[in-house]
């Protein structure tokens, strides 16, 4: 293939950024989308065309863009404070605020909070707290983690252990040998003939009682769950699905994690994911949407138990030697404050039940497209899989990258989706989106979708 035509900026942004997630060789053609700026749920590329930011960013752009509110919040903080720590004793009125406000929003009994910066930092935190509790209770045993097949709980190396995508181990010598895994809750391709959701989560609920007996109960620590699956798929879970498996893990004295970090603050309809789906964690990871994505800040929302047992464990070792520089960071902080004020004034997340109907419907209207096997979601998310065969429901080959090229046709249509493992094409708007944005998402997505359609005929696929 014949070197592509790059601009200015194209061009020094391959000779300098080491891009993640990216298919190089596609990259390689076609060079980076370089975006300029953006406002409400649309952002604007260097190439001059306008963009439906589909995917909120990276899941994350709850508020969307150009909310002045915010820009004020971090520049009155950096001008009175823009950084101080939580270490040996200090503190400040920004971190403060927000610990309280978070345990008053807190949808089961939250002690403390723990901040930090990054999905991946709060749940590497999680996982160290856990062995940490277990530790003091003198339950030295219990160091094994579960966690599910394509779930997804970040980069680090701990977190990455527990994501449950071979490409994000592979090359990296992960994951570590404390994860054990469990199965991924899809009901779409993995309930068994004329199986409802409620037998086939009674099921998975069985599998997990046995997986646990199987280890031995006082070797596991925790369990690591999303309310939604993100990255592995935007898989919503079969009813009953998450009482069931909270009331195994209760059964074995087993910490059930909530990771909120896409589900937290509105996603699903109600402020936590955990809340639309009737089960209480014994500690939390927030991260994304908690500051808009405006400023990098994720915390962890521990159980009065669990702080307790921490708490006395670090008075006995003398502190608790685990936070980062940057651990409730004042301007973060002060940004992650005013979003929350913003979502409870505007009634943020009743706005998303109101619009989720309309998002709701013409997601599942794409059930009918030709290359749409399945199309499912919650509030403002949702996915395709798109298949070779709606009827076998076979997936195409992974080398064939169907998903991909959906995604570059959207793109071209001007609305930005993630294509996922399987095929799978998620939507996650900014919250904000209203219902005529909505129209225009999916007006946009079908074409791409037509496209997708056109191009895979072409190539023999279908
Ligand atoms: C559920 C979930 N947990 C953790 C993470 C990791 O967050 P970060 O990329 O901020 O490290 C993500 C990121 O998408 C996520 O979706």
């Amino acid at each position: 293939m014949s070197a592509p035509r790059l601009s200015n900026i194209q061009s020094r942004d391959m000779a300098s950024l080491l891009h993640p997630f990216t298919n190089l060789t596609a990259l390689r053609q076609t060079g980076p989308l370089v975006i300029e700026r953006g406002q409400g749920v649309f952002v604007y590329g260097g190439d001059g065309k306008d963009y439906l930011e589909a995917m909120g960013g990276l899941w994350c752009t709850a508020l969307g863009w150009g909310e002045e509110e915010l820009v004020q919040a971090a520049a009155e903080q950096m001008r009175k404070l823009p950084f101080a720590h939580i270490f040996g004793g200090k503190s400040h009125e920004p971190g403060i605020a927000l610990a309280e406000k978070l345990k008053e929003m807190a949808p089961f009994p939250v002690g403390k909070v723990f901040f930090a910066n990054s999905g991946s930092e709060a749940n590497d935190s999680q996982i160290k707290l856990m062995w940490y509790a277990a530790n003091a209770r003198g339950q030295t045993g219990r160091k094994k983690i579960i966690a599910r097949d394509r779930a997804y709980h970040g980069v680090t190396l701990a977190s990455a252990s527990l994501t449950g995508l071979d490409a994000f181990h592979k090359s990296f010598d992960l994951p570590f040998d404390f994860t054990i895994r469990a199965a991924c809750p899809h009901y779409y391709r993995d309930a068994r003939p004329g199986e409802t959701e409620e037998q086939y989560s009674a099921r998975l609920a069985g599998d997990l009682d046995a997986l646990i007996r199987r280890e031995g109960p006082d070797t596991i620590a925790a369990m690591f769950t999303e309310a939604v699956m993100g990255a592995g798929g935007a898989i919503v879970p079969p009813r009953g699905y998450h009482e069931a498996i909270a009331a195994v893990l209760d059964k074995y004295g087993i910490y059930l994690v909530d990771d909120e970090v896409i589900c937290g603050f509105g996603r699903t309809g109600n402020a936590f994911g955990c809340q639309t789906y009737n089960y209480q964690p014994d500690s939390m990871s927030i991260a994304k949407a908690l500051s808009s994505a405006y400023v990098p800040i994720s915390a962890v929302l521990l159980s009065p138990e669990l702080v307790e047992i921490i708490e006395e464990e670090a008075t006995r070792i003398g502190g608790l030697w685990h936070a980062f520089t940057y651990s409730a960071h004042p301007v973060a902080a002060a940004v992650a404050l005013k979003t929350l004020e913003i979502y409870e004034r505007r009634d943020t997340f009743g706005h998303v039940r109101q619009v989720a109907s309309v998002f709701q419907q013409r997601l599942a209207a794409l059930r009918a497209h030709p290359l749409v096997g399945e199309a499912n979601g919650v509030g403002l998310i949702g996915a395709i899989e798109m298949v070779a065969d709606k009827r076998t429901k076979a997936n195409f080959d992974a080398k064939a990258g169907v998903g991909a090229a959906m995604g570059r046709f959207c793109q071209d249509e001007g609305v930005i989706v993630r294509p996922l493992i399987h095929d799978r094409i998620a939507l996650c708007p900014p919250l904000v989106i209203t219902e005529a944005e909505i129209g225009e998402l999916f007006d946009r997505f079908e074409r791409g979708l037509n496209k997708t359609l056109d191009w895979a005929k072409a190539e023999g696929l279908v």
